[in-house]
């Protein structure tokens, strides 16, 4: 059975495209989550994207993922910065995590520049624009190998 990576993404994300193009650029969240599945497949992985407005359903995705996900990729959005929640769900599931931000997190606003998902994840990628899913990807390539 093909190892499974989980992509998730949180608020506002599902506005990618639209939402302030000079910091997220111009590509929207289906030709993103269409790359992660085309590069994540080229590893030979089975991909599922899962983006969500609603912190429980993130939380729940989360924990489901415990014993059946070989890793996830996660751009939590603005609850990189807020929730603990996600962080203790992250722990609680004892799956390898990639963080990724589209935009440097650490040149924009003071209030961005504390993350409580990297305190468990394997890796950051912030500045890289949606490359960063990909390198995050193939990262999982060599780590799951
Ligand atoms: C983001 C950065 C966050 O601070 C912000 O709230 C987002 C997107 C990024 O991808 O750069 O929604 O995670």
């Amino acid at each position: 059975m093909a190892h499974k990576i989980l992509v998730l993404n949180g608020p506002n994300l599902n506005m990618l495209g639209l939402r302030e193009p000079t910091v997220y650029g111009h590509e929207t969240l289906a030709d993103v989550e269409k790359m992660c599945v085309e590069v994540g497949t080229g590893h030979g992985f089975d991909v599922e994207c899962l983006q969500t407005n609603h912190e429980g359903v993130l939380i729940d995705r989360i924990h489901a993922a415990r014993g059946t996900v070989a890793g996830i990729v996660i751009n939590p959005g603005a609850w990189t910065h807020t929730s603990i929640a996600i962080h203790d769900a992250l722990i609680a599931a004892e799956v390898p995590v990639l963080e990724v931000h589209i935009s440097n997190v650490h040149k924009r606003e003071e209030f961005r520049h504390h993350s409580y998902v990297s305190r468990v994840a394997v890796g950051v990628l912030a500045g890289f624009g949606t490359h960063g899913y990909k390198l995050a990807i193939d990262h999982f390539g060599k780590l799951l190998k």
